[in-house]
Parts: structure tokens; C-alpha cells; sequence
């Protein structure tokens, strides 16, 4: 049998964007959350301030950017699952031998075909695999620090941060994580609300929710920048992010940005690719993900842009902070502007919201595997990968009081987690998408699929199979040395 070679006339089974500017929204809506203001400057600050920012930057655009081009692409013309897509894209891209009985001759002949079975199993469905596990692995920690964020959603409406001191914001946070009670039932209602908005499919609710919730967003995180533009450690904070500290730059640091560039846009896993699956034909891919990754990054600099400064105004020490960075700043900040407690409710319920619109690009891509692979109902694949995914959550919550001490190379479970998806499967699936798209793929599909000029082509190309694979290796193996 040979596969269709007319991917125009397909379309995902899950449906597709009502125009381009919705896909532009979801994956903005994907790449845009706990990321960027939760751990963008905790990193920031774990890495050394703007040594890090700048090879942040230069990852995206070097590294991950023409990654996200090509994962949108495989899943675009897929128009599957992950593992299907690449499935389907390696299938269709490889001409094979057969061997197979001819009855009229009576004897065994090869064969060579043009196209193999679209169902042949290829090894390249492995990084569909691994995508998908590295999806239930984020999500597993994403919902319980999802979860702080809608406590703080109340602590700020009781007005419990007005006027509260440094010292008040650190005990309130590590009173509330040490509290693995509460965390669980924090997790336990993101992780039921995920797992609603998904068995609904992502399509409908998505489409409406982040046409308010990203320009909100926007708007409020830059109102926040002039605010903390009235403090004293303004400069301080700007030179922090801004003015690098080039001695600060070693393996560790460039493999953090790095990790950290692929976890922010949602690379690596798939989640763009499943999203890709429901772009239509006409839009053009390397427009609309330029948009998401500048929007990304902007976001993830203004988030930066709002804590650092009140870092550097109340003398808090960057490097010790921890996942509790923004916890413990950003109260503080609240607790001392006019109108913080209105101020300090939107903001975390807006951050709530940019949560589960990435949450939920994190099991997407299981959920329709299992739909298509396992024929089961919407609701059932959600329910069955969400409480999975819940289970493993505990980890992440205990490691925060009873587990504290328990670690394995140093790590707490959460930090395992959070090191070994950001620094080893993302850029692993990255790397093996960028050799896939850049050496697999058939020339002309990705040309059509592209419809850019020669000369971009060319750019994007050069990127794909050779800049972003050489540099993920090398970051690699330099960084975890
Ligand atoms: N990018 C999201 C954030 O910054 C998280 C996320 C969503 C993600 N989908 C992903 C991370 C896929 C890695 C891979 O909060």
C-alpha cells in the first residue's frame, strides 16, 4: 500500500484552528507560563544574571527558534499524534526494499519501493515516545508549582500580603510549602481541572480563554514594569538582567540556558507539534512561530524586568532564593503599591491561567496517542494520563518537607525531575526533531510545507541540520561533564 501523498486534503481527526492567528494565540498560550515568570528568573538568578540572559537569547534564536520551525512542520504535515507523525513523515520520506513472494514465478523477489507502509514501525517514533513521557514528567511538578500559584491567588484577595516585610514573605512561603497537605490539594484541583479542559478537547476552550488571557497578561506584567520602575534598585536590577558577567559562563550555565530556552517555548516534547497538527495549510509556519518565540522571550524579560528590581529595592540575595524567587519577592512588592491587593489578585490569577494553557500542551500529545493509538474516548485517555501524572506529583510535593533530605546526586526529586527533563530529554528531543527535519525529511515536502524564498530556506536549513545539532551536542556533553 502507498501512503497518501496529498497531505492538503488531510486534516487532524482532533479538528483544526478556526484561522492562524488562534494557533498563533494556543501556542503562545503554550509557550507562555510558569516558565517565564516562575522559572525564567529563578534561573536568571541561579545562573548568574545576565551571563546567562544573553546565552538564554542566543539559544532561542540559534538553537531553538529553527527546532520550533521544524516541529511545527513535522506535525503540521503529519497531522497525528507525535509518534504517528513522525511516523508517517519518516515512512513517506524513505524509499525501501521488500521482499515479498511473486505466486506467478513461485519464487522470492525484492523489491524496491517508493514509499513504505504509513504504519511501518520506524525508530524515529521513539522520540514521539520519549516526547510524550518528558510531557507527564513536566506536568507532574508544573501542576504542583501551578498549584502555589492559585493559593497565592487567596493569600493576596485576604489581603495577606499588605505590608508584609521580607521576612514575613519567606516564612509565608516556606510555612505554605512545607505543608505537603495543602500543596496535594492544590495539585489535585489543577490537575482535575487540566484534565476537564482536555477531555473536552483543547480546540474550543483554548481558542476562547487565551484571546483574553494573553493580551491581559501583556498588559498587566508591563503596568508591573513601570511600577518597579519607581524603585530604588531599578538600575540595580536592569544591570543584574542586562550587563553580563562574562567569567560567570561555564558548561553548566550554557546547558541551564539552553534547557531553559527549550522548556520556555514548549520544545522537544511535541506539545507544538500536536499543535502544528491543527494548523491549517494556508497559514505560514516561520511566521507564526517567530511571533510565539518573540512573544515568549518578551514575557519571559519582563518578567525578569519586575522581579529583579525588587530583588535589588528590599536587598534580598538573587542566588538563594530558589523555585520560591517570585513567592517571596513579588508579595512584597504588592504588599507595598497602592492597589496591591486588586493588583496581586489579577496577577496571580492571570499566572494561573497561563498555566493551564501550557499544562494542558503538556498532555496533549499522550491524549491523542492514546486516542488514536488505543481507541479510546477522549475523556478516558485524560482521566487515565491525569491521574498518572497526579501520582507522580507527590514526588514533587514531599520533596518540598518530608523528602527534603532525601536526594540522589544532590538532587531532591523535584530537582531531578526538573534537571533531567530541561537538560536532558528537551535538548534530546530537540536534537534528534532538528536531524529528522534537517537529513530525513524529504526535501520537497519541507519545502512546500515552508513556502519561504531560497534564500531563507537555505537559512533555515543550515540551522536545522547542522548549527542547532552541533550545538546541542557540544552544550551537552560540555555541561553535563
Ligand atoms: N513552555 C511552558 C512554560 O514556559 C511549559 C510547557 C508547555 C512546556 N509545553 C511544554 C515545556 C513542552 C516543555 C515542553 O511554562
Amino acid at each position: 500500500m502507498e501512503i497518501d501523498i496529498k497531505p492538503n486534503q488531510r486534516k487532524s481527526i482532533h479538528g483544526q484552528w478556526s484561522s492562524k492567528i488562534v494557533f498563533i494565540f494556543a501556542a503562545t498560550g503554550s509557550a507562555v507560563g510558569l516558565g517565564n515568570i516562575w522559572k525564567f528568573p529563578w534561573m536568571t538568578s541561579e545562573y548568574g544574571g545576565g551571563a546567562f540572559v544573553l546565552i538564554y537569547i542566543l539559544s532561542v534564536i540559534l538553537i531553538a527558534l529553527p527546532i520550533m520551525i521544524a516541529e511545527v512542520l513535522i506535525g503540521r504535515h503529519g497531522k497525528q499524534n507525535p509518534v504517528g507523525s513522525l511516523k508517517y513523515l519518516s515512512n513517506k520520506s524513505s524509499t525501501f526494499d521488500v521482499t515479498e513472494i511473486d505466486s506467478d514465478l513461485q519464487r522470492i523477489q525484492t523489491k524496491s519501493k517508493k514509499y513504505s507502509n504509513a504504519d511501518d514501525y520506524t525508530n524515529w517514533q521513539l522520540v514521539g515516545w520519549s516526547g510524550m513521557i518528558a510531557g507527564i514528567l513536566i506536568l507532574s511538578f508544573y501542576s504542583v508549582i501551578a498549584g502555589w500559584t492559585m493559593s497565592y491567588i487567596f493569600k493576596a484577595i485576604s489581603g495577606a500580603f499588605s505590608g508584609i516585610t521580607v521576612e514575613d514573605s519567606k516564612s509565608m512561603f516556606d510555612t505554605f510549602v512545607g505543608d505537603p497537605e495543602k500543596l496535594l490539594g492544590w495539585h489535585t484541583i489543577f490537575m482535575i481541572l487540566t484534565c476537564f479542559i482536555v477531555s473536552k478537547g483543547v480546540k474550543g476552550g483554548l481558542e476562547k480563554s487565551v484571546k483574553i488571557l494573553i493580551p491581559g497578561l501583556f498588559l498587566l506584567l508591563i503596568s508591573l514594569a513601570f511600577y518597579t520602575y519607581t524603585l530604588s534598585g531599578f538600575y540595580d536590577g536592569l544591570a543584574y538582567m542586562f550587563i553580563p558577567d562574562i567569567s560567570k559562563i561555564d558548561g553548566n550555565v550554557i546547558l541551564g540556558a539552553m534547557g531553559m530556552a527549550f522548556f520556555s517555548l514548549s520544545i522537544g516534547m511535541g506539545s507544538l507539534m500536536i499543535y502544528g497538527s491543527y494548523l491549517s495549510d494556508e497559514s505560514s509556519i516561520t511566521n507564526v512561530t517567530a511571533v510565539v518565540a518573540f512573544a515568549d522571550t518578551f514575557v519571559a524579560i519582563l518578567a525578569g524586568v519586575i522581579i529583579f528590581p525588587i530583588v535589588f529595592t528590599y536587598n534580598l540575595d538573587p542566588s538563594t532564593a530558589g523555585p520560591g524567587l517570585i513567592f517571596q519577592t513579588l508579595p512584597i512588592a504588592f504588599g507595598a503599591m497602592p492597589g496591591g491587593i486588586i493588583i496581586a489578585t489579577v496577577f496571580f490569577i492571570l499566572l494561573f491561567f497561563a498555566a493551564i494553557t501550557s499544562s494542558i500542551s503538556l498532555i496533549e500529545p499522550a491524549i491523542t496517542y492514546m486516542i488514536e493509538k488505543h481507541s479510546i474516548s477522549r475523556p478516558e485517555a485524560s482521566a487515565k494520563l491525569g491521574f498518572l501524572t497526579w501520582l507522580l506529583g507527590i514526588g514533587t510535593i514531599l520533596s518540598f518537607s518530608y523528602a527534603a533530605d532525601l536526594k540522589l546526586f544532590g538532587f531532591t526529586f523535584f530537582d531531578l525531575l526538573d534537571n533531567f527533563t530541561s537538560k536532558v530529554m528537551l535538548p534530546l528531543g530537540g536534537l534528534l526533531i532538528a536531524i529528522f527535519a534537517g537529513f530525513i525529511v524529504k526535501h520537497n515536502i519541507i519545502f512546500d510545507e515552508l513556502n519561504i524564498s531560497n534564500f531563507k530556506f537555505i537559512f533555515w536549513k543550515s540551522l536545522v541540520r547542522y548549527v542547532a545539532p552541533i550545538a546541542v551536542t557540544l552544550i551537552f556533553v560540555n555541561g553535563l561533564l
